[in-house]
């Protein structure tokens, strides 16, 4: 288990610092699958997992739990609003808990501040040019009011975002009751997302970092490699303890035994270390990249404020 302390949350909660990624593919066979992994994963001294409705991962990371016989008051459940469920929140949260098969969820994250139309054919409806069709209300503010409310439920621990920018934040925040617990967004050493780390500690958000090892792009940079040689690890184990170093919780996916062990198992890096890695930004996004109209999922980067 690594060695990193939890990550302190505004609400008090403690959580794990280290999770794993719940994105399995796209195939149905694949996230049935995914339940296997999910439970080496639990096995190896996991406790928090990152899933989504989206994914079409939660039934099996409630199968896993179940089967691991772990307490649930041990673990540490992420899931997140899709982004066409944008006007339905409370029956999009409700069948997030039945497809968990869980009485509470412990971090509730609005998954895209894009909104996305609702078309129960396909979570990526389209234009006639090809664009994802996003709609503008209900708004941010609106949404997030919702969501809000499902902490009266007593069935949600904590609630953030996912994907928000400071620009987007600065939105939610206008109308907020509630300041999100956590924000989870694309970070990795080509992308250290200072700035927004910045301002997340300053309102007392955490951050969490997802496409956290930065793919083989990052892992074979000659900086990380030499800094892998140094510590005696692999380049994926010095990337993600310098996410935990920068008090960063980061959620690797592994489908792979030994490398979920491994990527638990984090060395502490000497603090030049940390700045050497950081000085590695260069605003590159890997997972979340503008298409060829300059917008990620229907929104254009200064929309997002990306
Ligand atoms: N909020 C959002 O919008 C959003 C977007 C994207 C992702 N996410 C979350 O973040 C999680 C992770 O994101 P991601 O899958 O894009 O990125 P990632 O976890 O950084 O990368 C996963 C890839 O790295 C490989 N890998 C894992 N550990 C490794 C190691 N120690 N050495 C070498 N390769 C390793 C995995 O292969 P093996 O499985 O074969 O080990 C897999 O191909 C997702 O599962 C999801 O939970 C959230």
């Amino acid at each position: 288990m690594s060695a990193y302390p939890p990550i302190v949350l505004n609400t008090g909660a403690r959580m794990p610092a280290l999770a794993l990624g719940g994105w399995a593919g796209l195939t149905e066979e694949e996230r049935t699958q995914a339940k296997e992994w999910f439970l080496t994963a639990l096995k190896s001294g996991y406790r928090h997992i990152d899933t989504a409705q989206i994914y079409y991962t939660e039934k099996s990371v409630g199968n896993a739990i179940r089967e691991s016989g772990i307490p649930r008051e041990e673990l540490f459940i992420t899931t997140k609003l899709p982004w066409n469920h944008h006007s339905r929140v409370a029956e999009s949260f409700q069948k997030s808990l039945e497809n968990l098969g869980t009485e509470y969820i412990d971090l509730y994250l609005v998954h895209f501040p894009q909104r996305v139309f609702y078309d129960e054919t396909t979570d990526f409806p389209r234009n006639p040019d090809g664009s994802i069709k996003v709609v503008n209300s209900p708004t941010l503010n609106d949404v997030w009011a919702d969501v809000e409310t499902l902490l009266d439920t007593g069935k949600v621990k904590a609630i953030g975002v996912s994907n928000y920018s400071i620009k987007t934040l600065e939105e939610l925040l206008k109308t907020a009751k509630v300041v999100p617990a956590v924000n989870q967004v694309e970070l990795h050493p080509f992308l250290a997302q200072s700035k927004l780390l910045a301002y997340c500690k300053e309102k007392g958000i955490a951050v969490t970092a997802y496409t956290p090892t930065g793919y083989q792009t990052v892992l074979t940079d000659p900086t990380i490699v030499e800094l892998a040689g140094k510590y005696g690890v692999s380049p994926a184990q010095i990337v993600l303890a310098w996410h935990l170093s920068r008090g960063v919780a980061a959620a690797p996916k592994s489908a792979n035994e030994s490398r979920q062990k491994e990527n638990l198992n984090l060395p502490f890096l000497q603090p030049e270390d940390v700045a050497k890695i950081s000085a590695l930004d260069r605003g590159q996004r890997i997972a979340n990249k503008a298409d060829e109209r300059g917008q990620v999922w229907g929104l254009t980067l200064e929309e997002l404020g990306w």
